[in-house]
């Protein structure tokens, strides 16, 4: 289709919130409305306003306003996957799945959308990869807390979490220190440890667990000990949800079989206390911030991030791009394979740099490694 034909463009919000979806949707809406004269048109819930066809008009006024905004105006969904939706359950219980992505191109016919801009994780641009397939014009935005996503050096809302998970980690420094404790904290990061590794080194937390690196029960305890009886006394851990012992598996909350990615993780923070208490003679407390870190205004990067993913993605629209990502790269921003990307992941390089830096200034990330592993490379993650 030539950029010239495209008139009206849809947006739609897909997997978990986080902090900085209303500024990318403002970015994307006044730049096509001031721009380029399009209409803009929010599909609510995710993918499921495109199966339920619930498309409405924004106007102008419905974008303006919302910069600051944590959530999203549109709302949505992390447990409606068109390639495989629940449609009923059997009489056992057991869920009945369909691919219903003839619906959702349906919807966009019905609505006549020429293109449609999909703000969202990896999850999300698996799900609008059959889109991308059937020829629909469909440009991605990416977005996750947990800066997984593979092909861009960043996502939305990242720094934001880093931010609240930075704060609050301070703030349970000076109890800690108070109450000579250790205090262990669960932040999210399902696959990938990037909020605990940035959080944990801008807080100056004692231990950072994160899945790249398994860890192991006897060199935590050790690392504990030392600090309590011949340091200062009390500790600092930061643990990743999906942080993983040596040889052990993620800790799994609950499993919910109707949703395309059906577990759920959480625990892992009072499963290292535990340890730490049954290794050491330390007053061992735990904090989950969970979605503590999806919620709440965007801080200014992550706000300037939005309105440069949301412009640019409009931009390479306009200039004839299909089925690409919005990626920035070396502080650049450009464009990737959609499809190359969805389904896989960037996880933390285990020299990274930052991992590096840490172990130079003590930090244990609950191995046996006590020294740093030379230079290493790339070092971005702001
Ligand atoms: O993908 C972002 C994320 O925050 C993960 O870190 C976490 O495992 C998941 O979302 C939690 O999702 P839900 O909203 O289903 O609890």
């Amino acid at each position: 289709m030539s950029p010239d034909s495209i008139k009206r463009i849809g947006i739609l919000t897909g997997g978990g919130d986080c902090p900085g979806l209303n500024a990318v949707i403002r970015a994307v809406a006044k730049t096509a409305m001031l721009q380029f004269r399009m209409e803009v048109f929010g599909i609510e819930d995710g993918f499921q306003g495109l199966i339920d066809n619930r498309v409405r008009r924004l106007s102008f006024r419905d974008v303006s306003g919302i910069l600051t905004r944590g959530g999203t105006i549109l709302g949505s969904n992390n447990r409606c996957d068109p390639r495989r939706y629940c449609t009923s359950t059997g009489p056992d219980g057991t869920p009945v799945f369909t691919d219903v992505t003839p619906t959702c191109l349906a919807t966009i016919r019905e609505n006549q959308l020429d293109a449609i801009i999909v703000i969202g994780g990896d999850g999300t641009m698996c799900c609008a990869a059959p889109l991308v397939e059937a020829g629909v014009n469909v440009i991605g935005i990416p977005k996750t807390i947990d800066n997984d996503l593979f092909g861009t050096e960043i996502t939305f809302g990242f720094l934001t979490a880093v931010a609240t998970a930075t704060e609050a980690l301070d703030r349970l420094h000076s109890t800690a220190d108070s109450h000579h404790r250790v205090m262990v904290c669960e932040v999210m990061g399902r696959n990938a440890g990037w909020i605990a590794l940035t959080a944990g080194v801008a807080s100056g937390s004692d231990m950072i667990l994160i899945p790249e690196i398994p860890f192991d029960d006897e060199a935590i305890g050790q690392f504990i000990r030392q600090r309590m009886e011949s340091g200062p006394g009390f500790a600092i851990v930061v643990v990743a949800e999906g942080a993983r012992s040596l040889g052990g598996a993620p800790v799994v909350a609950r499993i919910d079989p109707t949703s395309p990615d059906p577990i759920r993780l959480g625990g892992i923070g009072q499963r290292v206390a535990d340890s730490i208490g049954a290794r050491t003679n330390a007053e061992v407390r735990t904090t989950v911030l969970g979605h503590v870190l999806r919620g709440g205004m965007p801080i200014a990067a992550d706000r300037i991030l939005a309105t440069n993913f949301g412009y640019h993605a409009i931009s390479i629209l306009m200039e004839g791009a299909s089925g690409r990502l919005v990626v920035r790269e070396g502080n650049v921003f450009s464009d990737v394979d959609l499809l190359a990307s969805a389904g896989r992941q960037r996880l933390v390089p285990t020299n990274h740099a930052l991992i590096t830096a840490a172990r130079a200034v003590g930090t244990s990330f609950g191995d046996r490694l006590t020294r740093t592993e030379g230079r290493a490379g790339n070092s971005s993650v702001v």
